[in-house]
Formats: C-alpha cells, structure tokens, sequence
C-alpha cells in the first residue's frame, strides 16, 4: 500500500482513531513494551532517552535527529546499553510514516514543538512535548484541539506537576496553610550571559538546517549566532528568551498553586537585553541574542495576579532580603515561584522542594521530593497504558495555558522594545494595570539590580510595552492589532501548523 502523505494522513487519522488506540500492545499484553521514539537528542532529549530506558514499559524504538553526528552518537549509546539499536530517522515525518513505535517524545527546540506534537497526534501517537509546549499562542491552542480530536494521551514537560514536594505545597496553599492567596510572583533569576557578537557564523555541516529551521524562518542558510545548538533560546525565531524558557515552570507552578485554570485578562511587560555591553567594556558591542534578558511582566487576572521577573544579570547580590530568606543566600540563581497569603508565604525554590513560612518568615513546613524527572515520564507512560486522559498531570491545556503566560509577556515586551522609557514613565504605566504586586517597588528592585551590574539606563534605557488587553476565551487581544498579529507567525510551506478548528 502507497504511503500517505501528510494531509493524506490527518484526513484518515480522526476515522482511525479508535483503531489506533486499541491496537495499542500495552493494552493486549502487559508483557509489552510501547515503543517510543525521541525527537531532539542533544541535550534535554538524552534525559527522555535515560527516563524512557530506564521505565521497564517502555523501549527506545527511535530517535530523530536533524543532527546526524548527535543522532548516531546517541543510538550508540542506546544500543549499549539497551542491547538493541534504536532506527535512527532525520526527518520526523519518515519517522512517522515507519510507524514503529506508540509514544513520540520531542526535546527539539521550541519552534518546532507544536507542528510535530501535532503530526504526531495525526499518526495516532501519544506524545510528550517539551515545554514550552508550543512557540506561540496559535500552536497551542492547536496541541489541545488534536490531543482532543485524535484522542491522544499528552504530557507537557512541566515535570514538578509530577514532584510530590509541588504537589502537597499547592495543596497547603488550597487547604488555607497560608491564609487568603491571590498574588504569586514567578522568579527566574537565573545568570545567562552574552551569546557572542551578532555575525555571519557557518552551519554546522552534520546539521539538515533546512529542516532544522522548520516552522521558523529560513535563513538562507545564515546563521546569527556562534554556537548552534541550545543558544537558540535567545533567538526569538526559534526560542522564547528565558521568560518561556526556564519561565513555563514557574508560570504553571503559579498558576497551580493559584487555581487559575485561564488566560489572563490583561498584561504588561517592561524590560530590555541590557548589560552585555558593559559587561565587555565595549559601548557598541551587539550580542546575537534578540529576546528580553530582564523582563518584568504583570498578569491580571481579575482577583488574583501573577507578576513574573526574568533577569539574566547577576543576581549574587541583588536578589533582596525576602528571596534570600526563602531561598537561601548562597550567591547563585534564584528560580522559583513565591505565593503571598493573608497569613504567609509558600516558596517553591527547586523541582523537589517548597518551604512554607509564617508572616514572621519563620519556616513552618517543607515539603520534598526525589525522583521528579521519572515520577512525571512514569505517569505519563501509565496514562498511556490506561487510556485516562484524566489521569495526566500536565496535559494540552496545562502546558498551553502556562506556555501562553510567556508568550503573552512577550508580546508587551516585543511591542515595546522600541520603546524607551524612564523610571518614572514606567512608573506611571504599571500604575494602570491592575495588580496586587507593589509595582513600583518592584520597578525600584529592578533598577537596582541593573544598576549594580554596571547598566547606564540613560544610555541603556529600560523598553517599556503596552498594556495588552486578552480575552481569554476568544484567545484574541482586544486593544491591539499588532498584538493579535504576534498570536502566530508566518510559516514556510509545508510546515504550517494548522488552525485548532482544522487540525
Ligand atoms: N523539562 C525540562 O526541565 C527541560 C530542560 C532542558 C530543556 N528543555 C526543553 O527541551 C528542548 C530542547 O532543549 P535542548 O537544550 O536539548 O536543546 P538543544 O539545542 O541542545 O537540542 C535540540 C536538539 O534537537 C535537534 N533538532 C532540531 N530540529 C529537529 C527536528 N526537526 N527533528 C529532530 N531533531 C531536531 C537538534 O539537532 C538538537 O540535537 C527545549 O524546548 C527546552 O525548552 C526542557
């Protein structure tokens, strides 16, 4: 029979579908494994390969690598230690078409996540999507309408949704352990620094950068930035910049602990990629980078608000009094998630470990956890064998609604990056959104921490964006154009992903 091509494929897929989810082996005999294949195996993806390994009712059937020196490094390792080597593809779609396997994995770069989440889902796949789940509203919203229409089991790569310190933290904060919560502040103060001066850099020659641009801008083959591999995070094309990248942790932590199940209604973002060029002592140095390195977003959501700080500058001695007693005062990073309660604090530092405090800042629980990687591939894999769409710790929805929180930030600070502004500018624009933050407090700490590494704002000056008004149903902003034309992208011929209603 002649192979179906793609459009061929989703056209037949929905009608297949309860075919597809009965042939499943798991389903037939507990004996067997599901096969899984993993597409993107540098760095996050040799994690799925280790995970997926090591969970008895699964098998490394395939992996997918746009990078053919990666790909058979990684199916060497496989073959060692797994005894059988894994088929070995470059191109998702051939992989889809052998058909071998029941769960697609993807660790790829973020602008590939949604279109492959959803051929795979075509193909009758489970799949497990690295967060961020999608690179823009549009392609989430796509995830959650094909996780739906083909029946397919989703797992978003938010592993603390899986970390029992997370899940029994958020369940204090819901049982009243700090009193009344409605304001979290997300933290990702987590050091990145210059990725190399803007240039003309080659294409690694193992690398198919046609098919590794995908989705995203072709371009031309040229690349920007030095190192190829990871550095794309801070290239908006491709990556989300670290407010939706080390960002959907904590966003969806906030939102969990929370119990914010939507969009927000309004957002506003001020901030700038700032610092690098004091930090190489050259005014007109321009780093390859073109996402926000300190962004300060504001999310209402009627009466409750989320307010999530990136900074990529050092943080060492600017963290503040509050973080360093939640966090510890040890120089490095501080990522993590703080809910404010009427009677205290509940602080999410690391995957497998929240602290709760009472309004003195004594500690008065903690909460950990081992094994938070695993323990979410594992509840992923059982929801697979039960088919309990339910059962899931972080579906299409979750990862689509914590992913968007990013994503809608984003957009205020793309808007505005044009945008120079003072502090007290500023000042007066956060003062109109609403928000249960102290927003000029939190404008003030920001200055100072630009300050102490070495930003000049008068040279330097902070971008402010507009405040963004969103309609979480319709998905749509209501006060802006150019907003609503950021909720997607322009794709390259034939790897458009398809609308929610069409996928
Ligand atoms: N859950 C977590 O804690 C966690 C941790 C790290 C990274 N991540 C996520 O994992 C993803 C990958 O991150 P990384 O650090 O491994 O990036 P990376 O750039 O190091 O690796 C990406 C790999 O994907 C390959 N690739 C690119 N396009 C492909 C395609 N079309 N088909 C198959 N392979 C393709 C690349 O060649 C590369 O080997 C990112 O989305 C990141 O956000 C999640």
């Amino acid at each position: 029979m002649p192979k179906l091509n793609r459009r061929q494929f989703s056209a037949v897929a929905a009608s297949a579908l309860v075919a597809a989810s009965t042939r499943r082996s798991i389903a037939q005999s507990p004996n067997e494994q599901l096969g899984v294949c993993i597409a993107g195996v540098n760095s996050r993806g040799a994690e799925h390969i280790r995970g997926f390994m090591k969970d008895q009712r699964t098998v490394i059937s395939a992996i997918v690598d746009v990078d053919s020196e990666v790909a058979s490094r990684r199916a060497s390792e496989i073959e060692n230690k797994q005894g059988k080597r894994p088929a070995v593809f470059t191109d998702v779609r051939q992989a889809l078409d052998s058909d071998g396997f029941d769960i697609l994995t993807c660790a790829t770069p973020n602008h590939w996540h949604a279109l492959m989440g959803v051929w795979a889902m075509q193909a009758g796949k489970d799949v497990y999507i690295e967060k961020p789940i999608s690179h823009n509203i549009h392609e989430g919203r796509a995830l959650v309408e094909a996780a739906k229409r083909y029946g397919r089991m989703f797992q978003t790569g938010t592993q603390s949704r899986s970390s029992s310190a997370c899940q029994d933290a958020v369940k204090f904060i819901a049982d009243g352990g700090i009193g009344d919560v409605k304001f979290a502040r997300g933290l990702c103060y987590k050091r990145r620094k210059s990725i190399g001066r803007l240039g003309d850099y080659p294409i690694p020659p193992n690398v198919d950068f046609n098919l590794w641009s995908g989705p995203a801008t072709y371009t031309d083959p040229k690349l920007t930035r030095e190192k190829f591999h990871y550095d794309w995070h801070w290239q908006r094309h491709y990556g989300n910049g670290d407010l939706g990248n080390q960002g959907p942790h904590q966003t969806d932590i906030a939102r969990w602990g929370l119990g914010l199940d939507r969009h927000p209604n309004a957002i506003l973002t001020y901030g700038g990629r700032l610092g690098y060029q004091a930090e190489r002592k050259d005014p007109s140095y321009v780093d390859a980078g073109d996402t926000g390195n300190t962004e300060v977003s504001i999310y209402d959501y009627g009466d409750k608000c989320i307010v999530f700080e990136t900074r990529g500058l050092d943080v060492s001695k600017t963290a503040g009094d509050e973080v360093e007693r939640m966090f510890g005062k040890d120089p490095g990073n501080k990522i993590g998630v703080i809910f404010y309660g009427s009677e205290g604090y509940v602080a999410q530092i690391s995957y497998g470990h929240c602290r709760a405090f009472d309004k003195d800042m004594k500690e008065i629980k903690s909460f950990t956890a081992n094994d938070v990687g695993d323990a979410h591939f594992a509840n992923f894999i059982s929801a697979c064998a039960s088919r309990d769409y339910g059962s899931l710790n972080a579906d299409a929805m979750t990862g689509h609604l914590s992913a968007g929180v990013s994503h809608l930030g984003n957009i205020s600070y793309y808007l505005g990056e044009k945008n120079p502004a003072s502090a007290d500018e500023i000042k007066a624009a956060v003062s109109k959104i609403k928000s249960l933050d102290d927003n000029a407090a939190t404008l003030q700490r920001t200055i100072e921490h630009l300050e102490a590494n070495g930003v000049d704002l008068d040279k330097t000056p902070l971008a402010l964006g507009p405040m963004l008004e969103f309609d979480p149903e319709t998905e749509k902003f209501t006060n802006n154009d150019d907003a609503n034309a950021m909720l997607t992208r322009e794709y390259r011929k034939g790897f458009e992903v398809p609308e929610g209603a069409n996928v």
